[in-house]
């Protein structure tokens, strides 16, 4: 990977779009490390949970690159949107959690990479939009869909119909990003909550990803059976048996095993 840098701490892993030049702009071989990327960390047993941040101190990720996009015809820009759809929704649906630590723009594609993350945080200095009308072009990778999720029809719709791009206090206010941290004070922000979730166990956390991702597709009925047999599998885990002897014994667990 060239334009995705991978840093383990313990069992949480770090991961910077590193295309600073072009504020770290996705073009066709950032999505191919970006999907190398999630297929590393899935192989990888023992990162627990993962931060997605962008190089530099301009950008998260300023959106897909306009300069690639631009001489594309319509067959081009269905397989453009198609690939990077791919890389996000692997991203979206990849076992442990993700933390998108936004610093700086995370317009277009940037906001949608975003998006794609279980948990948004985000410097002060931060601006999120999908400007993509203001180019001619619908989101691409994703944002009609997970916007309107995100924060509801009505204000995705005002966003992607004006291409108004939002600083942090209003991501904050829309519900976009669950919170705003000076920026020199981010990262420490974004591995401090990667930790405390890690500290937990973590066959649990995934299995609650994976309850409340397929719960939202489908029919409450459907929905809480999704939850029964996760919350049932939990209790087939060494980790339940600490955890809960832990309680009983009035003492702290053991660190979880992940099994
Ligand atoms: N694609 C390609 N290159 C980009 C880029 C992008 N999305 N965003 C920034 N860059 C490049 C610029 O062209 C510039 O390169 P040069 O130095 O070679 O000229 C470099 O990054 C620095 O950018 P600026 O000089 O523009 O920096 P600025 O501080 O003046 O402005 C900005 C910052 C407001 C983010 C501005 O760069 C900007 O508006 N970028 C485009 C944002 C955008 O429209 N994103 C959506 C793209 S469409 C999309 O993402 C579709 C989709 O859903 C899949």
């Amino acid at each position: 990977m060239i334009h995705v840098l991978l840093e383990k701490k313990g069992h949480v892993a770090v991961a910077t779009v590193n295309r600073p030049q072009a504020l770290n702009a996705l073009n066709s071989e950032v999505l191919d490390d970006l999907n190398e990327l999630v297929d590393t960390v899935k192989a990888d047993g023992d990162i627990y949970a993962l931060i997605l941040t962008g190089a530099g101190e301009k950008a998260f990720v300023a959106g897909a690159d306009i300069a690639q996009m631009s001489g594309l015809n319509a067959a081009e820009g269905e397989a453009f949107g198609k690939k990077g759809n791919d890389v996000f929704r692997k991203l979206e649906t990849l076992p442990i959690p993700t933390i998108a630590a936004v610093n700086g723009y995370a317009l277009g594609g940037g906001c949608e990479l975003s998006m794609a993350c279980d948990i948004r945080i985000c410097s002060d200095n931060a601006v999120f939009g999908q400007p993509e009308t203001g180019l001619g072009i619908t989101p691409g990778f994703g944002g009609t869909q997970r916007l309107p999720r995100l924060i509801g029809p009505g204000m995705a719709k005002q966003l992607i119909y004006s291409a108004r791009n939002i600083k942090a206090d209003e991501a904050l206010r829309v519900g976009l990003v669950n919170a705003v941290y000076p920026t020199g004070e981010l990262m420490a922000a974004a591995e401090k909550l990667a930790l405390t979730i890690a500290s937990n166990a973590p066959v649990a956390v995934r299995a609650c990803k994976k309850a409340i991702n397929d719960g939202l597709e489908a029919e409450m009925d459907a929905a809480v059976v999704i939850e029964e047999k996760l919350f049932g599998s939990c209790f087939a885990t060494e980790d339940q048996k600490e955890g809960m002897a832990a309680f009983l014994e009035k003492r702290k667990h053991e660190p979880y095993q992940n099994r």
